[in-house]
C-alpha cells in the first residue's frame, strides 16, 4: 500500500481550502470523483465550485449514501447538490445518485452493478470520532464485502449503502479530510496504529496511487511528532 502523506493546517478552514483546490484540480482533469456527507466537507464542494465552475469532464460518485430519497435532510446527494452541483456553470457528465429510495439491499446491488470497471480518480472521505469512514462502520460485516464494490449496511438510525474497501483501496487518490478535536483520537489510530477492523478508516488506502490527508491542528493532536 502507499505511504500515507499527511497534511496539517492551522485550522479547519485552511485544511477545507485545501481539498477545495485538490477537488478542483480534479474536476479540470476530469474522470470520476467520490464524494461523502458530512458537514466537513461542505465548504470543501462550495470552494470547488467557485474554483472550478466546469464539471462537465467529471462522473460525480458517491462514497456512501442514507437510504433515503434525494431530497431529504439526511441525503448526502442532496447535501452534494445544495453545496456544489447547483453551484457549477457546466454540471458533471453524469451524477451516480445511489438510489436511496429503494431498499438498502436493491440500492446496493444497482450502485454494485453500476460500479463495475470504474475506478475513483478521486474519493473525498471523511473519519466519524468513531473510525468509520464512508459508510464502513467499526468491526461491520461490510468491511469483508471484498468481491463487492458496494454494499448495504444496516444501522439504528438509518440503513445505508457505501462503497466497499476494494472500491475505495482502486482509487488513483484518497483524500481524507479531518478538522476538529473530536476526531484526533480516530486520526491516530487509523494513520498512526497496525491495520484494525475497529478503526475502517485505517484500512483505507490508495494501492497504487495516493493517500493525501489534509487535517487541522486539532485533529493532527495525538498524531506522533
Ligand atoms: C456520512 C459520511 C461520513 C462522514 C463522517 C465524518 O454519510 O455521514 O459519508 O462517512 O464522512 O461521518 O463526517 P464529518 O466530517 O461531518 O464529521
Amino acid at each position: 500500500m502507499s505511504d500515507v502523506e499527511l497534511r496539517v493546517a492551522a485550522t479547519a478552514a485552511e485544511a477545507q481550502r485545501e481539498a477545495a483546490e485538490l477537488l478542483a484540480e480534479s474536476a479540470r482533469r476530469g474522470g470520476h470523483i467520490a464524494l461523502s456527507g458530512g458537514g466537513t466537507p461542505r465548504p470543501a464542494y462550495e470552494g470547488a465550485a467557485r474554483l472550478a465552475p466546469d464539471w462537465s469532464g467529471v462522473e460525480v460518485w458517491w462514497a456512501d449514501e442514507r437510504c433515503v430519497p434525494p431530497d431529504d435532510e439526511r441525503s448526502n446527494y442532496r447535501l452534494v447538490r445544495e453545496s456544489l452541483l447547483d453551484r457549477l456553470d457546466r454540471k458533471p457528465l453524469m451524477e451516480h445518485r445511489v438510489l436511496g429510495e429503494l431498499s438498502p439491499a436493491e440500492a446496493a446491488d444497482a450502485y454494485d452493478a453500476e460500479l463495475r470497471d470504474v475506478v475513483f480518480d478521486l474519493a473525498l472521505l471523511g473519519i466519524g470520532p468513531d473510525g468509520h469512514t464512508a459508510s464502513l462502520f467499526p468491526n461491520d460485516p461490510a468491511l469483508d464485502e471484498l468481491g463487492r464494490r458496494a454494499a448495504a449496511v444496516p444501522r439504528p438510525d438509518v440503513a445505508r449503502v457505501t462503497a466497499t474497501i476494494p472500491q475505495l483501496n482502486a482509487s488513483e487518490t484518497v483524500l481524507f479530510l479531518i478538522v476538529g478535536e473530536e476526531k484526533a483520537d480516530a486520526v491516530a489510530r487509523s494513520f498512526s496504529a497496525p491495520p484494525d477492523p475497529a478503526t475502517p478508516a485505517g484500512l483505507v488506502r490508495s494501492v497504487s496511487g495516493r493517500t493525501i490527508v489534509l487535517l487541522d491542528r486539532a485533529a493532527a493532536a495525538r498524531l506522533p511528532n
